[in-house]
């Protein structure tokens, strides 16, 4: 069974935590991925390249309703696309998390998160806490911050957004389950 089967029969086992993300263009992912033996975290545990994402909102675990509503909210979200250029890397020490992302989040990425979450606030869902971060986690169990390695950063232009779940223990840990196209802009050409 697919991981992100959103089916009822093995809601409780399956636990699966869902969030809605950007996936970077397979070049992209690659070259944060050659970062790896350059930054030289040798008891760090490393993002599979393709579980690479850059969450938009995080839902945590859903009855097959709040899947449904999530699905339905996505579809109502009207975005055009943007490009994402990840320039920064930093750690966030209290989650040990090495990240990668933007230095400052563009306007289009912001009012993509803005859209998508006003409509699964009409679900129920509210948002995070904490302030949003855009990142995207290079590797977990890391505290020291990076060393001064050149890092020349990547681009993509985002096309879509997903909505994925994962669980704890696979590789790749992330399955994105359906895809929401982004209006065409001049990005997109
Ligand atoms: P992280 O990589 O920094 O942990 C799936 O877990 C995605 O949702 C990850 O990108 C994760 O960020 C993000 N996320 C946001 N809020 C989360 C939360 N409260 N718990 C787990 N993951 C969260």
């Amino acid at each position: 069974m697919p991981l992100c089967s959103g089916s009822s029969k093995n809601w409780r086992r399956m636990s699966e935590r869902w969030f809605f993300a950007l996936w970077p263009d397979l070049a992209v992912s690659r070259s944060l991925a050659e970062l790896r033996p350059v930054l030289h975290y040798p008891k760090a545990r490393w993002s599979h390249p393709l579980d690479l994402h850059l969450t938009l909102a995080f839902l945590g675990e859903l009855t097959p309703a709040e899947l449904a509503c999530a699905e339905a909210a996505a579809g109502r979200v009207s975005a055009s696309a943007f490009p994402v250029s990840v320039d920064t890397l930093g750690v966030f020490r209290r989650s040990r998390v090495l990240w990668c992302g933007p230095s400052q989040a563009s306007t289009g990425l912001l009012d993509l998160v803005e859209r998508l979450q006003s409509q699964l606030t009409l679900c129920g869902f509210e948002p995070e806490g904490r302030p949003y971060r855009a990142h995207l986690t290079l590797a977990r169990g890391v505290s020291q911050p990076p060393p001064p390695v050149p890092f020349f950063g990547a681009t993509w232009v985002a096309r879509d957004f997903a909505l994925a779940c994962g669980r704890p223990r696979q590789s790749p840990r992330y399955e994105i389950r359906r895809r929401w196209g982004l209006a065409e802009s001049d990005w997109a050409d």
